[in-house]
């Protein structure tokens, strides 16, 4: 078998950023089986007292995701918090648009609080601005937020939770640039309605955050113009501004489709570019911060969805199934949020159980991990602490939409505290192996803990409830000697080196 050579320089002070935690964030909606079906389902055998089957509970705490956004997506564009609030049998059954599907409300705000609570995560909140408006949003933070005294907080209480949830991280709306949401509206109206929304929001509850819906996806035809005007009007109440991107191999063109992370990382620096811009024109002190708050392969299902019965609750939709592909690129994507930790804060993994997701369950059966599962809980358990900025030389590919595309992609964490540093690293070639060699200079006494390594001789190789051949080993071969790290990166494989000094 062949190999390419490619290097790398790690320097110590070579920062990027702090990493926010945030950005191993993930996503929640009412939508198909995520909630019903999914991280709730009495009566089976893993369920408990509340009906949440611990065996996606535990499947969640290994990828240790620290910020689930909730409830919607396109769901929430449509939704009345309050009918998921208070007594069961109160509760209304109700046409969902946005997926025709049908809602029973039998999951909740507080049952999600709980669910999350129990998953080590904190929820990132999103509010209504399709149907509803100012009034409902700000009666959601007073709800979940407010002490007591007051209408909504006495509400809470009187439904069996004394202390405020404390929820810092909300979302103003979802998507409304797009002419398949609820109440969509254009960049100046939305603009309005974000910016009144946030400043009241935050006269209930000053030490929220607040993220301005940005664009659906780079392709749409307002963006840029979206998100200037939106935060034309809004910057000065809102923190973060979103993005959302999905791909897909639908032409089964794998050089290119492993190229996608490019056009991500194009689309992340276009935005930082208009948040800039806005804030320039306005002379601000304020820096406007990124939630990419969807991000994933989405597209496997979309033929099997057209056949959904509509109106069905909990129907199996968007269950794409994964294979080893998908996840090379999920890591690359993964690497693309890390370079940009300096202006990411916050990244949702789109979306968790079933829909879109790494975990994925049988009703009454097992709970199993796609392909995409691993390299993002590589990421979250490894990378964490400071994205350093490697010098990175690698030989390079054109494919159909991109050029100059280093077979390569790469970067690496340290971890001052524990004394860690790690390597994410993808050889995107078909062909050859990568022989890496890495200059770790100062990282004096560093030995190598283990080098993960995910591939698959079958590229659409995908796991099942039954079998699951797309699993990581730790045979990866990497030896450091005098500050030099050397690596055999396998063709189309995803990488984890782990390195620690003497403690
Ligand atoms: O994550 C699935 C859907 O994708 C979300 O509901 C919507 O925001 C996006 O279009």
């Amino acid at each position: 078998m062949s190999s390419k050579e490619a290097k790398m320089i790690i320097e110590k002070d070579f920062k990027i950023s702090e990493i926010d935690p945030r950005i191993y964030g993930s996503f929640i909606e009412h939508l198909g089986r995520a909630v019903y079906g999914g991280i709730y389902e009495p009566g089976h055998p893993e369920a408990d007292e509340n009906g949440f089957r611990k065996d996606v509970i535990n499947l969640v705490k290994e990828l240790n995701v620290p910020l689930i956004r909730y409830p919607g997506g396109n769901f929430v564009s449509g939704y009345n918090w309050e009918d998921g609030v208070g007594p069961l049998e109160n509760r209304p059954q109700r046409l969902d648009l946005a997926w025709k599907t049908t809602e029973t409300n039998e999951i909740g705000i507080n049952e999600f609080m709980k669910w999350a609570n129990m998953a080590n995560a904190e929820v990132n909140m999103a509010v209504n601005l399709g149907t509803r408006g100012i009034d409902a949003a700000r009666n959601l933070v007073e709800y979940c937020n407010h002490p007591s005294g007051s209408y909504y907080s006495d509400l809470r209480i009187s439904h069996g939770v004394k202390e405020p949830y404390k929820i810092k991280t909300w979302c103003l709306g979802n998507e409304m640039d797009g002419p398949w949401q609820i109440g969509h509206k254009t960049a100046e109206e939305y603009g309005r309605i974000a910016c009144e929304a946030a400043k009241v929001m935050k006269w209930v509850d000053p030490s929220i955050e607040l993220v301005a819906c940005g664009s659906s996806n780079r392709a749409m035809p307002t963006f840029a113009e979206w998100e200037a005007t939106v935060l034309d009007h809004a910057y000065d109440h809102v923190d973060y501004i979103s993005l959302h991107q999905y791909y897909g191999n639908q032409e089964d063109d794998i050089a290119n489709y492993l190229a996608l992370s490019l056009e991500m990382d194009d689309f992340i620096r276009s935005v930082i570019s208009i948040a800039d811009y806005v804030k320039a024109k306005k002379r601000s002190k304020k820096t406007i911060n990124l939630s990419f708050d969807e991000w994933n392969v989405w597209y496997h299902s979309n033929e099997a969805d057209k056949l959904i019965e509509p109106w069905s609750v909990a129907p199996p939709l968007l269950e794409d199934h994964y294979n080893f592909e998908d996840a090379l690129l999920v890591g690359c994507m993964l690497i693309t949020l890390l370079k940009h930790a300096d202006r990411v804060k916050i990244a949702c993994l789109a979306q968790l159980v079933n829909v879109i997701a790494p975990i994925m369950t049988e009703k009454k059966g097992k709970a199993w991990k796609q392909t995409i599962y691993y390299p993002f809980m590589h990421a979250s358990n490894f990378g964490r602490g400071v994205v350093l900025n490697p010098l990175v030389s690698s030989p390079k590919y054109d494919s159909k939409d991109f050029t100059d595309v280093p077979y390569l992609e790469s970067t690496a964490v340290y971890n001052e505290e524990t004394e860690e540093l790690t390597i994410f690293a993808v050889n995107r070639s078909q062909e050859d192996s990568l022989s890496l060699t890495c200059d770790i200079r100062n990282f004096d006494g560093y030995s190598v803990v283990e080098h993960l390594v995910l591939e698959n001789e079958n590229i659409k190789q995908t796991n099942s409830a039954k079998d699951s051949p797309v699993v990581p080993h730790k045979f990866g071969n990497t030896v450091l000697d005098s500050g030099i790290v050397t690596a055999k990166l396998p063709k189309l494989s995803w990488n984890v080196i782990r390195l620690a000094g003497k403690k």
